[in-house]
């Protein structure tokens, strides 16, 4: 990434000294963001770089940075639930999600998982995201570009559908597939057509019944078409170090979904 100084226009993650997170949008240098520990002048902004600090109107200290990927996905608009980047890190390893891969995905909700797989299929890899809502097929669209104009890195090329994946897809010969969908069992037959032999389906659901009948569609009509992986959930706990004090904060994101993977068996 280059080295470059903030303009108006761009978007910048401020953090206070209780590590307090802002994702804002420089407006134009008259202007200023204001929160509880002040006022910063986007004049004060514009022309500094990533790293740099600032101060508020009440001499509070601010970090500029721009954002991480779960940064930003824990900040951008949201139209559907999005899945957390603690899932969405582990869902890159265990479906093994490589450089150049194409993928398969439905939905593309907010785009959140979108925007980690773009990123790690890379520039010689593909995606094909469909979207059943016109509303949220924008918001992922706008998250997404938004993102990616902030983050000039090397990006796996996107096509976006906004399209019922029941309608079925026009492409075979995936490597992966992801579906974020309430009802993953309704879509076997159209990803089993989709997937290569080998090719690995990952479902993200957030019930146990909604896995129970997952996993029993599979067993009773395709055990001869996919392979269960494994069910998995994610416990994230966050610490904190207050003087001399170093344990767990009290809140953490306790359940948000679980993980089912499948290998797409050759017939
Ligand atoms: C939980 S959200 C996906 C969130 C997304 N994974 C993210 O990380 O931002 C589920 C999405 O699936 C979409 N959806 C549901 N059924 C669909 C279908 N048959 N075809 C395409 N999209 C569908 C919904 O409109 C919704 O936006």
């Amino acid at each position: 990434m280059k080295d470059k100084s903030f303009k108006v226009g761009d978007l910048v993650l401020l953090i206070d000294s209780r590590g307090k997170k802002y994702l804002v949008k420089i407006k134009d240098k008259k202007a200023s963001f204001h929160f509880h520990r002040g006022e910063v002048r986007f004049a004060d902004i514009i022309g500094k770089k990533e790293g740099d600090v600032v101060f508020t109107s009440k001499g509070e200290r601010v970090f500029l940075f721009l954002p991480t990927l779960w940064e930003y996905i824990l900040k951008m608009k949201r139209g559907a639930q999005v899945i957390y980047p603690k899932d969405i890190g582990e869902i890159l390893i265990l479906a093994d999600v490589f450089c150049g891969a194409k993928v398969l995905e439905a939905g593309t909700g907010s785009g959140a998982l979108t925007l980690g797989l773009l990123r790690a299929v890379g520039k010689y890899g593909k995606v094909v995201s469909y979207e059943k809502r016109k509303e949220f097929f924008e918001i992922a669209k706008n998250n997404i570009e938004k993102f990616q104009k902030i983050r000039k890195e090397e990006w796996g090329k996107l096509e976006l559908k906004n399209k019922d994946l029941k309608k079925g897809i026009d492409e075979k010969n995936f490597d992966r597939a992801f579906l974020d969908l309430p009802d993953p069992w309704n879509f076997l037959e159209i990803v089993k057509k989709a997937l290569k032999p080998g090719g690995i389906l990952t479902c993200y659901l957030p019930t146990v019944l909604q896995v129970f009948n997952l996993v029993e569609t599979v067993e009773e009509k395709y055990s001869k078409d996919f392979y269960l992986m494994g069910i998995y959930e994610i416990l994230k706990r966050d610490w904190q170090k207050r003087e001399k004090s170093l344990r767990p904060k009290d809140r953490m994101v306790a359940h948000t979904g679980f993980i089912i993977l499948f290998k797409k068996i050759n017939r």
